[in-house]
């Protein structure tokens, strides 16, 4: 990372702060779980490319109350914030590192240390060389670095010094399994890392999320944790909505986070399935569906905002992952003031 960069990262993430006088955070310190929740999905990647500090920086001083980062391992156990396995969707890896391509055709960051990671820039993710949201921050810079997870913790917990706010941090065990195959073991890994800063406790300002039942369950009984957890439900894993799996749920899990399309249709005329929801609620879990995306919105409705509010009060989920976290800000602070 050179002294151009730094300069820019500074720069930007002070504007980025500056603009928390402008908004109204939701709640200061400390915690409330009763709360609706703002969860910035990837960090406010409406507008800038996906887990980098700068996203996370800005999704701070929009009023988020959490954000997320999606967690893989280096090859030398450094936990980073990643969407995929691969590399190749959102940065510059073919061209630093043309030969570290696997059979598969992709590269992998559990491949890489963390320090050769650094030597590559992240953009906004592309497929087949185009944005896969044209509208948002132009995939043609260099500006951005993948961060590892302590350092985004490092960036949150400083900004909730400098702000006087008590945003959390959502992490996503990605593809547990996976990485025990390869010989790394990211369950301890995580925990280690979020004993160190402090993140212990029923009330600990975190949420930890997986698809995988087997990672939360190890988490929660063979290591301990003791913190939140999060069991995610995505559209194909609908046999996880079924009560005797909510009742499962709700042994080793405080929340789900199922794909919205498990709570409302998104073909067309709305088709709600508030079960999940009442369900969820029964047996004391709360309900933080994904992903709400102002350019990708269901065809029935007319913008985020009315998605959003559709969501949290009329089928009343606790929170949201959401790309443009101003939005759902925006949507509780009014209805809050009504
Ligand atoms: O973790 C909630 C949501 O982010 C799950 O989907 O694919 O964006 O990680 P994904
Ligand atoms: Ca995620």
């Amino acid at each position: 990372m050179n002294h151009a960069w730094h300069l820019l990262a500074a720069a930007v993430m002070m504007a980025f702060t500056g603009c928390a006088t402008v908004q109204h955070p939701v709640r200061t310190a400390p915690a409330d779980h009763g709360e609706k929740l703002v969860i910035a999905h990837r960090g406010a990647s409406g507008y800038l490319p996906e887990h980098t500090l700068e996203g996370y920086a800005m999704a701070h001083a929009q009023g988020a109350h959490y954000v997320e980062p999606d967690v893989v391992m280096t090859a030398d156990g450094v936990l980073i914030a990643l969407h995929d396995l691969t590399l190749e969707a959102t940065t510059n890896v073919q061209e630093i590192f043309p030969n570290r391509i696997r059979h598969d055709g992709s590269w992998y960051a559990a491949d890489f240390t963390f320090l050769e990671l650094q030597m590559l820039s992240v953009h906004e993710r592309t497929r087949d060389s185009r944005q896969v949201y044209p509208g948002r921050f132009p995939a043609d810079t260099a500006l951005f670095r993948i961060p590892s997870l302590e350092q985004i913790i490092q960036l949150i917990q400083g900004l909730n010094t400098s702000t006087g706010r008590n945003v959390g941090i959502y992490p996503e065990i990605k593809s547990s399994r996976w990485h025990r195959d390869q010989g790394l073991f990211i369950e301890e890994a995580l925990l280690d890392l979020l004993n160190a800063y402090g993140y212990e406790g029923p009330k600990a300002n975190i949420f930890i999320q997986s698809f995988e039942p087997e990672s939360l369950l190890y988490l929660r009984n063979t290591l301990g944790a003791d913190m939140p957890l999060v069991q995610l439900i995505s559209a194909r894993q609908s046999h996880l909505t079924t009560a005797a799996a909510l009742d499962k749920i709700a042994t080793y899990a405080d929340g789900i986070g199922p794909s919205k399309a498990l709570i409302e249709d998104v073909r067309g005329s709305p088709v709600r399935n508030l079960f999940l929801v009442t369900e969820a609620h029964a047996r004391g879990l709360v309900v933080h569906p994904y992903t709400f995306r102002a350019d990708q919105l269901p065809r029935h409705t007319g913008s985020l905002e009315e998605e959003l509010e559709r969501f949290l009060y009329v089928y009343g989920v606790d929170g949201v992952f959401v790309d443009f976290p101003d939005a759902a800000v925006r949507v509780i602070n009014e209805t809050v003031g009504e």
